[in-house]
């Protein structure tokens, strides 16, 4: 147990400590905001006290910035008598409690172990309830490949190792880095998520890495970046594939010296959050052909979590689809049951090029086009789709195929079809590889594709 005291007045800062200290709990002193931000970012506490009154950024607004960042650790105000007005202001900025100067010794730790131990038992609660909630929090599957997932998940929950997520668009990788991040020592901590791909090139390195004031024209203030903000907890960076090269030089040096500079400033400062990245792109591919550093690979890939298409593991496919029709019901005000035996057959013969988000939207379709507590086939609007690498499923043109839900067998063309769909998929469009895989030559691939009106 590890308490930050925040006062600018040295005297109380090692009076609390030496109380705290009595009853076997260790502590840290700030004396002012700014250094209290800084050790809250370097250092894991388990609880806070914050002098109302200090020089520089007062205490209500360290309580706010403290709330604001995430951190959910219980913070007792210290205030002196006539500040009443205040304590209530911080209460409402998140303060759990407050005491007022001069304190009593045997009180302060005895409000201070209580505020732990409810904050302990909510970490708890939150954690159950999580894992029984589902489709919001957790990771859902029984097949093979899910159980070795959740295994490796619960070994690495304790360590600061670097994982890379891959797998293909709407398999869950986010899923699995809330996860890491819920079960692990740092959960308490900020999950700081950033989209690689979705941010313009020019500001990436500012959001990662924040700016001093006049850093460059337009930096009026301080910025602290991505790095920062996800100390004591973890940072995600998703579609790491698309990261520039230039910045891949400047991440792998992060991760191997684990410290970084804002841009325009000049002391480096210690990272300790824990990295997961993720990508629907063929990482080894893109060192091969050199448009991703190897060593930056090697760097992430410490721990490897490949999550398999759902096509790979249909067995999980009705456990999926009770949860989410559960979580519409809840959504939508709906009440469907579930889903007849023959849905149930024709979802899991459909290939879901569009994995689990694929098959949440064609279940929230459904829900809304039963016309019973049952949904049937006929609502399960069942279409081959292709992605294209990169682009969400519900942007990218589908095409209609035969419905696959009726047993009967298949006419050679619509095998075909399926055929290209999925040599087409398997090299995110590149005709001239699907068309090695499929054995024709390139131009009768290009001509098919316009036959059957396949193309992306
Ligand atoms: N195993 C799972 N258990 C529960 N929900 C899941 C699971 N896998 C995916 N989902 C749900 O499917 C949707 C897509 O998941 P997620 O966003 O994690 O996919 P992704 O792999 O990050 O996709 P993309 O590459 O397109 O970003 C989400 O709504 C998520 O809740
Ligand atoms: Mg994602």
């Amino acid at each position: 147990m590890r308490i930050l005291i925040v006062d600018d007045e040295y005297n109380i800062r090692e009076l609390m400590r030496k109380y705290l200290g009595l009853e076997g709990l260790e502590s840290d002193g700030a004396e002012n905001g700014l250094s209290a931000q800084r050790q809250l970012r370097e250092h894991h506490y388990d609880a806070c006290l914050v002098d109302l009154k200090m020089p520089g950024m007062d205490g209500i607004s360290l309580i706010r910035w403290i709330r604001q960042e995430g951190f959910r650790m219980p913070v007792i105000m210290i205030s002196a008598h006539g500040e009443i007005h205040d304590a209530v202001t911080a209460l409402k900025e998140g303060a759990q409690d407050y005491i007022v100067k001069p304190f009593d010794p045997e009180e302060l730790t005895i409000r201070l172990r209580k505020l732990m131990e409810v904050q302990q038992l909510r970490t708890l609660v939150e954690t159950k309830t999580r894992s029984t909630e589902g489709i919001d929090e957790g990771l859902i599957g029984e097949s093979p490949p899910m159980c070795k997932i959740r295994e490796i998940i619960s070994r690495i929950a304790d360590s600061p190792a670097t994982v890379l997520v891959t797998g293909e668009s709407g398999t869950g990788k986010e899923v699995v880095a809330r996860q890491i991040h819920g079960v692990s020592a740092l959960a308490e901590g900020p999950f700081v998520a950033i989209n690689i791909g979705g941010v313009p090139e020019n500001l990436l390195e500012s959001e990662l890495f924040g700016y001093e004031k006049g850093a460059f024209t337009g930096a009026v203030g301080r910025k602290i970046g991505m790095f920062e903000l996800a100390s004591g907890g973890t940072l995600f960076l998703d579609e790491i594939g698309d990261m520039p090269m230039t910045l891949q030089v400047k991440m792998l040096r992060v991760l191997q010296e684990r410290k970084i500079t804002r841009l325009g400033g000049t002391s480096p400062i210690p990272i300790n959050a824990r990295i997961i990245a993720a990508t629907n792109k063929k990482l080894e591919e893109m060192v091969h052909e050199g448009s991703f550093r190897e060593d930056l690979f090697y760097r992430l890939n410490v721990v490897r979590i490949e999550l398999p298409p759902l096509r790979d593991r249909r067995e999980d496919i009705p456990l999926l689809a009770g949860v989410i029709l559960n979580k519409l019901n809840r959504q939508m005000g709906h009440r469907v049951e579930g889903l007849s035996p023959e849905a149930i057959d024709a979802l899991k013969a459909h290939p879901f090029y569009g994995n689990v988000r694929e098959l949440e939207n064609i279940l929230e379709r459904a829900v809304i086009f039963a016309d019973g507590p049952v949904i049937k086939p006929d609502v399960l609007e069942l279409r081959a789709s292709i992605s294209r690498p990169g682009t969400d499923m519900g942007q990218s043109n589908s095409t209609l195929i035969a419905q696959e839900d009726n047993g009967e067998a298949r006419s050679l063309k619509e095998l075909e079809v399926e055929a290209i769909i999925r040599a087409l998929h398997r090299w995110e469009g590149n005709r001239t590889r699907a068309a090695e895989e499929l054995g024709i030559s390139r131009r009768t691939l290009i001509n098919k594709i316009a036959e059957y009106r396949l193309d992306l």
